[in-house]
């Protein structure tokens, strides 16, 4: 089906070299049966004359706050729109909607829409890798932002490097991508665990592991995309978007309790968490100290959080279990997938470069007990969200359908 025709789709170019491509994807979405509302900077003028854009949109080019027919065009255009692309994005308008300043229509219309935004970088590699950018990047993602990386390629002035935009096709796929899953987890109730636990030796000392909770953040934020009612229950302190319920936590104990008081109303179970095998024995109530000598550490097993709420799964309920694993990464998994009673694992060979524990990387293999592994290639975290939750709502239609 094409999730094209019929929407309406805000395309904002802002003033980079490669507003000129904006053209063709106005017109491949106006030829997909789209209707496209071209917003264009003043910096994009200097580029790109707005006759042009707007021969090949549905309307004509809006470019000020000031001059439109509408009073306030930007609200006019945020809440009729099912969209908000904008290609190309410069670091100014990167950096405007990171930190919530309109100062254009474009960046108003930013800020005042509640529809999906498809945010599409182009610059030169310098500026793309600048740390400013990339923390402007990972704000934007963590608020549910979807980004079209650029690619690699020739630049402006005969430099090469990371910083072309996309290309239309890859601008078009992604705005199809998210209209098609903006309401497929409508109403759902997901509940994520993120984050490694921290078990307690002492007072002040604790036994950690290397998960930072990026993974189960990004499906937090993409399953909340989707619609669904999430409950995020998390080791990390990084900031979610309101609509997310966090329930902070830190030892394996509180996340068993925390999780234990959702799993009956939940609909979708997926425990991306790192959770301790096993804790310290308490060796003191405040801080051991160092002329008492070295401590004798005992280590007893905590609950394992999935297998119990296997046991009481329903058969409508979706459980998605990850697997870290350095050595025979697909037996292992699936091993654990039959033995923990789950419809869905995500296995990781945490061993390999850019996969795992703190990268903001991953590649995964998706398990189920009805299909063939399937591969995800190493990709954002956010892109590899994407994929587990396509997989989570093919299994939810698959159980809707068998039961009706
Ligand atoms: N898990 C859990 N409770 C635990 C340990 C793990 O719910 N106490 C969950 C993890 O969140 C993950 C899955 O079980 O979704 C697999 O975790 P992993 O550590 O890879 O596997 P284990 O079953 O602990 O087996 P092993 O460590 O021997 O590989």
């Amino acid at each position: 089906m094409n999730s094209l025709a019929g929407r309406h789709i805000v395309l904002a170019v802002s003033g980079g070299i490669a507003a000129y491509k904006a053209v063709d994807v106005a017109r491949t979405l106006v030829d997909a049966g789209a209707h496209v509302a071209p917003i264009m900077t003043e910096d994009a003028h200097r580029f790109i004359g707005p006759v042009t854009l707007s021969a090949l949109s549905s309307e004509k080019v809006h470019t000020s706050l000031w001059d439109d027919d509408s009073a306030i065009p930007h609200t006019k255009l945020a809440q009729r729109t099912d969209i908000v692309v904008v290609a190309p994005a410069t670091a100014r308008v990167i950096s405007a909607y990171a930190t919530g300043s309109s100062e254009d229509l474009l960046t108003a219309t930013l800020i005042a829409t509640r529809a999906p935004v498809v945010l599409c970088p182009a610059m030169h590699t310098e500026m793309w890798e600048h740390p400013a950018v990339q923390y402007n990047i990972a704000t934007l993602r963590r608020r549910g932002v979807v980004i079209v990386e650029p690619e690699y390629g020739r630049l402006a002035g005969g430099d090469v490097g990371q910083g072309r935009l996309a290309s239309t096709e890859a601008i078009v796929s992604a705005v199809e991508q998210v209209l098609q899953t903006a309401s497929d987890l409508a109403g759902v109730k997901v509940v994520v665990t993120a984050g490694g636990t921290r078990e307690p030796i002492d007072a002040v000392r604790v036994i950690a592991n290397r998960s930072s909770g990026k993974q189960g953040h990004a499906i937090a934020i993409e399953a909340s995309r989707r619609g669904a009612e999430v409950t995020l229950i998390t080791t990390a302190d990084m900031a979610v978007p309101a609509s997310i319920n966090v329930v902070r936590v830190e030892t394996a104990a509180d996340m068993h309790e925390a999780v234990s008081q959702v799993t009956s109303s939940a609909d979708v179970i997926i425990m991306a968490a790192a959770v301790a095998d096993f804790r310290p024995v308490p060796i003191a109530i405040g801080k051991w100290k160092k002329r008492d000598g070295a401590p004798q550490v005992i280590l007893e097993p905590t609950v394992d959080i999935l297998a119990d709420i296997a046991k009481s799964k329903r058969p409508s309920q979706v459980l998605v279990g990850f697997a870290a694993e350095t050595d025979d990464v697909i037996a292992n998994a699936q091993v654990k997938l039959l033995s923990k009673n789950l419809d869905l694992l995500v296995a990781n060979d945490v061993s390999a470069p850019g996969v795992g524990f703190q990268h903001d990387t991953n590649a995964v293999t998706l398990l189920t007990p009805a299909t063939a592994p399937r591969q995800v290639a190493l990709a954002g975290k956010h892109e590899i969200a994407r994929a587990v939750l396509d997989s989570v709502a093919e299994i939810r239609s698959r159980i809707t359908s068998s039961r009706s």
